[in-house]
């Protein structure tokens, strides 16, 4: 098994002290990683600090080339990737396999954005004292960025910070889930062979407790969280000057409309999207709310697709769904399913717990204010409720403290406008799942789902700020 070293300022670094990752299926070892100590934490918050002019000047071929390499080499070594990704989050292989692609493809916007970063020419002899005048509007790093992740994505999700921050020349400090750090330690590996300048990243697999003290600490003024509802507002609480962006969780729902005939291909990408990585995604179908006319049918063809996946240990090939991160996570989901039974709802199919792994499962009519309806379950839980009308069906969507992505199968092009117009979330989705996500895509919530968008291009907007540079005498 590898122990992992951490990075401090682009350097590998042991110390005395190892942590071991466990395979949440069976408890076997992932591998392990040497945790930082309180000098090399400090050194790479210094070293972030003190490169963040160099950085920030580095030119843009440098910044891109790098990206290029992590993301060519990610390809070169994806199964590799893939089997550690599976090893410490449990998550099948076929997801793991997926998770690789994408983070080389985000790797490989980032690059592509670092390239065309350039600003834009505001002309200013528009009244006369700007007369021979033109501004220079380009944007410049905020300061070193603070990258907390969460254990979902172990490698896409930490991509979605380092890349952007690497590619407008803000230096990262990355904080990995502790449950799952061994990936972005081996993307370390991956990083150290660029010609980034020194303390232009660190990646420290503190716990979340010595994470706060990064929180806090003022050479680090921009903070991107990804992770829970309650630690990510608490961040911004608590640290009011930063710029803090979250992306939190949510309770995605579906609308499937009167109009939408093909129930067949509605029902897998619902049975799929509720299902894959145990529910553990953030945009992963919670609520379904079908519209009488395609109901009964709907349901019966959820059942059947969700009864047809296949579970058990997420190494093998062919299952698609594993083990939650760990055995609190899933009796938590357990209870809640418990406790949706006990208020009213029926329970379809699933329902039962073994150590981390709870069976897919699909329940009815459940009442609103229900946790497995109202909070955010992140497990292999979906619930179906019929709906009278496209607008009952989105009042219910938008009557949600969370508001990510949302889905709306319908044809009807008035009616696609018209509840994207009206729901209250950062991203809908017409014709499928709400759990859909290409890279580049702005990606991020309203209401408690957090603020700020993802996505290459949005984060590097979200990582710097505007500075003008006006030109004087000139002839426009
Ligand atoms: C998330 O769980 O927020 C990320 C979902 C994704 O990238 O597909």
């Amino acid at each position: 098994m590898t122990t992992f070293p951490y990075w401090v300022a682009g350097k590998p670094v042991t110390s005395d002290e190892t942590v071991v990752v466990r395979h949440s299926f069976d408890g076997s070892e992932a591998g392990s990683h040497h945790a930082p100590s309180t000098s090399d934490i400090e050194a790479a918050v210094q070293a972030a600090h003190d490169v963040q002019d160099e950085f920030a000047t580095l030119p843009a071929h440098v910044r891109a080339g790098a990206l290029d390499h992590v993301s060519r080499v990610l390809g070169e070594r994806s199964e590799e990737i893939a089997q550690l990704i599976t090893a410490e989050s449990g998550k099948p292989l076929k997801w793991a396999r997926g998770e690789v692609g994408r983070a080389a493809s985000t790797f490989r916007w980032a690059a592509e954005e670092a390239r065309r970063f350039s600003g834009d020419l505001q002309r200013l002899d528009t009244d006369p004292g700007g007369t021979g005048r033109l501004a220079l509007v380009r944007r410049v790093p905020k300061g070193p960025v603070l990258g907390i992740t969460p254990f979902n994505f172990p490698l896409n999700l930490v991509a979605h910070k380092v890349a952007p921050a690497i590619a407008v020349g803000a230096p990262i400090v990355l904080k990995p889930a502790p449950a799952t750090p061994l990936t972005a330690l081996l993307l370390g590996e991956i990083l150290a062979e660029t010609q980034l300048p020194a303390g232009s990243w660190s990646i420290l697999p503190v716990s979340n407790e010595e994470s706060a003290k990064l929180v806090a600490d003022p050479r680090l003024p921009v903070v991107s969280f990804t992770g829970s509802v309650p630690v990510g507002w608490s961040i911004r609480d608590s640290v009011p000057r930063k710029h803090v962006a979250l992306e939190l969780g949510g309770n995605a729902a579906v609308l499937v409309c009167p109009d939408w005939t093909d129930l067949d291909f509605a029902a897998q990408r619902i049975a799929t999207f509720a299902m894959y990585q145990a529910g553990q995604s953030c945009i992963s179908v919670q609520r379904v709310y079908a519209h009488a006319d395609v109901y009964d049918e709907l349901q019966a063809k959820v059942l059947e697709q969700v009864r047809a996946l296949g579970t058990g240990n997420p190494r093998t090939d062919g299952v698609d769904v594993g083990p939650l991160i760990n055995t609190d996570a899933a009796s938590r989901v357990e209870s809640w399913i418990t406790a949706a039974v006990e208020a009213g709802g029926e329970l379809l199919t699933g329902g039962k717990r073994d150590g981390a792994t709870v069976e897919p499962t699909v329940l009815a009519n459940v009442p609103e204010d229900a946790s497995v309806m109202a909070d955010e379950v992140f497990g292999p839980v979906v619930s179906i409720t019929r709906v009278d009308s496209v607008e009952d069906g989105v009042r219910r969507i938008n009557d949600s403290r969370f508001g990510l992505q949302a889905g709306v199968f319908t044809r009807d092009l008035p009616t696609a406008f018209d509840v994207s117009a009206k729901l209250r979330v950062g991203g809908v989705l017409v014709g499928d799942v709400p759990s859909f996500r290409a890279d580049q895509m702005p990606y991020g919530g309203v209401k408690d789902s957090g603020v700020g968008r993802e996505g290459p291009a949005s984060a590097m907007a979200d990582f710097t700020e505007e500075r003008v540079t006006v030109l004087t005498g000139l002839t426009l």
